[in-house]
């Protein structure tokens, strides 16, 4: 084996031989013609590493853009939601989900089905949003009252429905952007006089007559309130913009959910109305200030 070498010789030096005797290992300038694969494979590993290299901070760079671009698309979609949702694609995609789900109870044009579903036309998308975000659309069965359950649709899928059956048959929309708002004295004015009658001071709901219930309002999100107040779902009064105008219910909003939110781990804080909850209404108060400051300063920062 060593002759292989010998024969060259023009380095001066016998290569480092691997036990094989047939690899030498660094060894710049080497002619043999058993070695010239190894020599022209060389460079080129070493040049390809170099790519290699340059690549894969190239995918990390267009990662990271992408990356940047999908968190913004997604806060885009999110912030945009309920104005995309009246695009025609939206209205295509609603109208294919209601006729799966919906449609042998509320009929092909909304108008209903005798004895299974009541008509849709002029209940608005805000009255879709109310049942099918609160899971009691598409309903189990019929008559008794339909409950709260987990939705069977998501977001975009219930906001898809509502933009549908709002295209076919109008009525009450949800309006966009923070529905809390005003004083949280005034909201809780406001509740006690309109809503604590059928819900409770605290919200926890109450039987109603005839096996109805009011139900306990701890779950329900913004718009849900909302579209309760403007919908009626059931034994529930109509709360109309002339009765409740939208500011009134946006502090009626305010009022419960800021409530709901100083509630004690332990279940019954807000029973207690004293120095200890309006220091939590404060504080929460606060701290809604604080996020809008920060809202504010990020997007003037764009
Ligand atoms: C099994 C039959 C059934 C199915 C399926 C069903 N509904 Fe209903 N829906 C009803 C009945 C019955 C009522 C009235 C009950 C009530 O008011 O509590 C109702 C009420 C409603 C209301 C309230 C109407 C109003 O006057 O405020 C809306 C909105 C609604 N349904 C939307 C939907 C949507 C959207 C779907 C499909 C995702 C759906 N429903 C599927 C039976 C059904
Ligand atoms: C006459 C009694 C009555 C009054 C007054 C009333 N509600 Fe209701 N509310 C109901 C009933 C009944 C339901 C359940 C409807 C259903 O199951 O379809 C309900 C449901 C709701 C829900 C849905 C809760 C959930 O998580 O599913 C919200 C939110 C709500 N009401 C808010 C209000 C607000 C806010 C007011 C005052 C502006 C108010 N209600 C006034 C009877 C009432």
């Amino acid at each position: 084996m060593k002759e292989d070498f010998d024969v060259d010789g023009e380095l001066g030096f016998e290569p480092a031989v691997s036990a094989t005797g047939a690899e030498p290992r660094e060894t710049p300038g080497e002619t043999t013609p058993g070695e010239t694969p190894r020599e022209t494979e060389r460079p080129k590993r070493g040049r390809r590493g170099g790519l290699r290299r340059r690549l894969g901070a190239g995918a990390i760079i267009a990662a990271a853009l992408a990356s940047m671009g999908g968190a913004y698309a997604a806060f885009a979609t999110t912030s945009g939601a309920s104005d995309t949702t009246t695009g025609a694609q939206d209205i295509a995609a609603g109208k294919q989900l209601y006729e799966t789900s919906c449609i042998t109870c509320h009929g092909a044009n909304l108008q209903g089905v005798k004895d299974r579903g009541v008509s849709l036309i002029g209940v608005g998308g805000a009255a879709v949003y109310f049942q099918v975000s609160t899971g009691r659309m598409p309903a189990s069965g019929q008559g008794a009252q339909q409950s709260r359950k987990t939705a069977k649709f998501d977001e975009q899928q219930t906001n898809q429905i509502a933009a549908y059956v709002q295209s076919i048959g109008g009525g009450p929309t949800l309006p966009t952007g923070s529905l809390r708002d005003g004083n949280i004295a005034e909201g809780g004015n406001l509740f006690r006089l309109n809503c604590a009658s059928c819900h409770g001071t605290t919200f926890k709901g109450a039987p109603l007559s005839a096996g109805k219930t009011a139900p306990s309002l701890n779950q329900a999100s913004d718009q849900q309130i909302y579209a309760a107040m403007l919908t009626g779902p059931e034994n529930m009064p109509v709360f109309s913009d002339n009765q409740l105008t939208p500011a009134e219910k946006r502090q009626i909003v305010n009022y419960v959910q800021t409530l709901k939110a100083s509630k004690d781990p332990g279940g019954n804080g807000i029973d207690r109305i004293g120095p200890v909850s309006e220091a939590l209404v404060i504080w929460v108060g606060g701290v809604g200030a604080l996020m809008i400051a920060i809202l504010w300063i990020g997007a003037k920062a764009q």
